[in-house]
């Protein structure tokens, strides 16, 4: 595995690829504690991930549970303009009954896995290497006989010898896989050795042309977006993540943050997807509505502050131009306007401006007074809100001619 040599544009040069986004907040983000839905609540968050242009719904984990089989049966009937999909262990019983709950699917695609690494081999399955490829290549095989789409994932592959996974790999597309997924399970890998990793496979599997690799990353590390990034230099055109992150553990890739980065930064990811950006910030809300679970307030892109300026200096600079603090404007992703935050931090600038759209003017000695009364409040409180404003503005404005 080399880091070096390989460049953007590992396929056919020319115009800008399209990046696949497989979302699997249905599914891997379901998982995770807190979050689980009934199959009502999946399927208005489904028909939301439709609008919103992901192009591979994972639906669920049909052999889980009744109420996972029932929630990927109704997506696969109502979301009939997307790819749904449907996990499954590399096992007969999950196979069929992953391929029953995706039969009214007009595009289905059968999801299985099976672990590689010595670690999970060992330790979870007591299986050789011999016997997972046997085996892999039988399932898919099995798959393919019921869904025209199979993606094999290579769970673990991050912490699998390169060259088994290459063996593995092989198998699985000889049998029918049409996708073939490198998951980083455990959220171990950083982002040179993630691309190099998919750029060995993608220069060693047999038939890697005619097959689509994705990845799948989680963010132990903090560098699922990164490492999901990385690979799409290296030829991986598939990406698999979740709304606001969520998934096992610490999450997934966040697909708010793949989608705008490509588009904030299209010079170094000449790509396209289909997101509609726009509607991100309303898919984000609905999920915390559905899961009653809150995104942390500086996350990037759908979080509480991802707009919002407290700092004076910032705030003179974006009352100046928004180039100064914003990479992009909060109506790219579906928000309002920018917040300017009035506290403690905040300097005379937005303070005035923000007097001014209530409807106050101060020449320079009152307004000296009004900062001063404002700090005095900001040392006491987070955040000074219009009430306050309104309160420190009469108590000074004591002629008639400071109000405007
Ligand atoms: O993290 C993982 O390996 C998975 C697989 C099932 C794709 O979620
Ligand atoms: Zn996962």
């Amino acid at each position: 595995m080399n880091w070096t040599g390989w460049r953007h544009g590992g396929y056919a040069a020319g115009l800008p690829e399209n990046v696949r986004i497989f979302d699997t907040t249905l599914r891997d983000g379901e998982q995770a504690p807190g979050f689980s839905m009934n199959p009502d609540e999946k399927l208005r968050l489904a028909l939301e991930l439709e609008a919103l242009g992901v192009d591979v719904l994972e639906a669920g984990f049909p052999i889980a549970s009744a109420g996972d089989f029932e929630g990927v049966e109704r997506i696969a009937r109502a979301c009939q303009s997307v790819r749904v999909a449907a996990l499954a262990r590399a096992t007969p019983g999950d196979i069929r009954r992953a391929a029953e709950a995706l039969r009214p699917a007009a595009r289905p695609l059968l999801h299985v896995f099976m672990a590689t690494s010595d670690i999970h081999l060992h330790h979870k399955f007591h299986k050789t290497r011999a016997q997972v490829l046997e085996e892999v290549p039988a399932m898919v095989a099995l798959g393919r006989s019921l869904v025209a789409e199979v993606e094999f994932s290579a769970e673990d592959a991050t912490r699998t010898d390169p060259e088994y996974l290459v063996a593995v790999l092989d198998a699985a597309v000889a049998a029918g896989a049409t996708t073939l997924n490198i998951p980083d399970t455990v959220g171990f890998t950083v982002p040179q050795e993630y691309a190099a990793l998919i750029a060995h496979l993608r220069s060693r599997v047999r038939g890697a042309d005619h097959i689509i690799f994705s990845v799948h990353c989680h963010d132990d590390l903090g560098l699922a977006v990164a490492n999901s990034l990385a690979a799409l230099a290296a030829g991986a055109r598939q990406i698999e993540c979740a709304i606001n992150g969520i998934g096992e553990r610490a999450g997934n890739a966040a697909l708010e943050e793949i989608a705008v980065a490509l588009h904030v930064r299209q010079e170094m990811f000449p790509y396209t997807t289909n997101i509609v950006l726009e509607k991100l910030h309303a898919t984000s809300q609905l999920l915390t509505e559905i899961t009653g679970v809150a995104v942390q307030p500086n996350k990037a892109i759908v979080g509480r502050n991802a707009f919002a300026h407290e700092a004076g200096i910032h705030q003179d600079g974006m009352l100046k131009s928004p180039l100064t603090y914003e990479i992009m404007t909060p109506r790219t992703v579906g928000r309002g306007e920018h917040e300017m935050v009035l506290g403690k931090h905040s300097g005379r600038h937005a303070l005035q401006v923000r007097l001014a759209h209530l409807g106050y003017q101060f020449d320079t000695t009152q307004m000296q007074a009004v900062y001063e009364r404002f700090i005095v409040l900001a040392d006491r409180r987070k955040v000074i809100d219009d009430n306050d404003l309104h309160r420190i503005a009469r108590d000074l404005a004591a002629t008639p001619a400071a109000v405007s």
